[in-house]
């Protein structure tokens, strides 16, 4: 069943349950083999508004069509203008609706023999049929419920009663004071949904976007020719809440590192990085406190490296990387997001710089098993003056959208990740890298509205209730 309380940061209850953080920490060193669809449905969460379209899509005469959650949904306007949803799938003989057209406003009609639907679903002529047909009345169409903000439809396809849509948004999007939508990219990934959004509260940039991330070396902050992060200490869950948790990472190396296993150091070449590591005074990067280890009652990991400038006694903020930024509270409302966010159903949310402290953020909308609709929103405080809103524009065109979208994210990480390219069947194994990723199939997932409301998950239940995957797991320990 659902957990439904959660503990507060750093808060021991009373014995009755561990401590979730404490436990994800301690999981992630015992070499954790959650699985990805132990409690993720393939076909995500259903209990939630999703993105669906953009307003400007749907026209008055014409149907669109798209597909989320492994459903076909055919988008027209009802008689108010507003989008409505139907399934794509006549419920006549099983033609596609998105194939007909609007003869009358407000509705569409089917391609095939000509029945019409109005905005709910419901039948409401029989054109070739008769003008007093007896299965009008009768027939109807699956409607999914939807509604509209900044020009985007979202649409509720679980069982259960919609919430209202504020309950599901990034409280960034609806605070007045941002951006909301201004920055947008919508694209499709052949991925499943669960691996851009895991990857977006993993740590894997020190390796995957060691190239990217080489403009860091002229960070202001860090002057030139500073060496570049070659390993963190540990991943910790930094906050957590009933439907959210943010994580941090811990100590810092810089410039080179021994190992052991190989007998050589890594990276091979580093012949900028001659100035040593940066002082905790040149660097001002540390502008957020994250909590101390001793709050969470882990157990503080200690660098052996001498170049390390350790954070695990919670005042880490050397880091050149994007996890230790500071907390843009009002882009997580009550979540503090340190470094890297994630939120039921599938929304994560990174510190990104920038004019005013950027927060990208992407929503993954489950398409089919293999493809989501990656809709990435850099979220930044409204500019006050014209030019501050061209300046703005000119970042995030000339300089965020190619770097950071484009050329880590659909480049480099969905080139790893992308299907044919990554085995989410067989077993893995999750370590200090993987907190986040740890804590949301083991946790945060099991909070899901799916499992609140329901009981259960579409496509996970069978497989996987709550007591037998533990079972599974011990076993296929060695
Ligand atoms: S299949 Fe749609 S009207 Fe016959
Ligand atoms: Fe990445």
């Amino acid at each position: 069943m659902a957990d439904t309380t959660i503990d507060k940061p750093g808060q021991k209850n009373g014995g009755n349950r561990p401590n979730l953080a404490d436990e994800t920490w301690k999981e992630a060193y015992g070499a954790s083999q959650i699985g990805p669809f132990d409690y993720c449905p393939r076909l995500g969460f259903r209990e939630y508004w999703y993105p669906g379209i953009e307003v400007k899509r749907v026209r008055k005469t014409k149907p669109t069509r798209t597909t989320m959650l492994g459903e076909e949904i055919c988008f027209f306007r009802d008689k108010e203008g507003k989008v409505a949803a139907l399934t794509d799938w006549c419920p006549h003989r099983g033609a596609r609706l998105s194939l007909g057209v609007c003869e009358f406003p407000g509705t569409i009609t089917c391609p095939y023999h000509g029945y019409t639907f109005d905005g709910t679903g419901q039948c409401v002529a029989g054109l070739i049929d008769s003008p007093d047909s007896p299965v009008v009345p009768k027939m109807r169409a699956k409607s999914y419920p939807t509604t509209e903000w900044q020009g985007i439809v979202f649409v509720w396809m679980g069982e259960t009663e919609p919430v209202p849509l504020e309950e599901d948004m990034p409280p960034g999007l609806l605070d007045p004071n941002f951006t909301g939508r201004r920055y947008l990219r919508v694209r499709d990934w052949e991925a499943n949904w669960t691996e851009p959004v895991l990857q977006g509260i993993d740590f894997h940039e020190f390796y995957l976007h060691r190239w990217a991330i080489f403009w860091r070396i002229f960070h202001k902050n860090l002057g030139f020719f500073r060496p570049k992060p070659v390993y963190q200490g540990n991943v910790r869950v930094a906050d957590e809440r009933e439907n959210a948790a943010s994580f941090r990472i811990g100590a810092v190396t810089y410039g080179q590192a021994y190992y052991p296993g190989v007998d050589a150091k890594w990276p091979v070449k580093a012949w900028w990085r001659k100035l040593g590591a940066p002082s905790r005074k040149t660097s001002s990067i540390n502008r957020a406190t994250p909590p101390t280890d001793q709050a969470y009652g882990a157990p503080a990991v200690t660098s052996t490296n001498g170049n390390s400038t350790n954070g695990a006694n919670g005042t880490n903020g050397n880091g050149a990387s994007t996890d230790v930024l500071p907390a843009n509270k009002k882009l997580a409302a009550g979540l503090v997001l340190f470094g890297k966010a994630v939120q039921l159903p599938s929304i994560i949310y990174f510190h990104r710089g920038g004019p005013g402290d950027v927060v990208q953020m992407r929503w993954g909308v489950p398409i089919t098993e293999e493809t989501v609709r990656m809709w990435t929103f850099n979220v930044a405080p409204k500019p006050k003056t014209p030019f501050g809103s061209f300046w703005q524009a000119l970042w995030y065109y000339a300089w965020r959208l190619p770097s950071g979208p484009v050329m880590t994210n659909e480049k480099e990480d969905l080139a790893v990740f992308k299907k044919t390219r990554l085995n989410l069947e067989g077993p893995q194994k999750l370590g200090p890298l993987d907190t986040g990723v740890i804590y949301f199939r083991r946790h945060l997932a099991k909070r899901a509205r799916d499992y609140q409301r329901l009981g259960w998950a579409r496509g996970v239940r069978r497989e996987a209730p709550v007591e037998k995957v533990t079972a599974k797991e011990t076993v296929s320990n060695s």
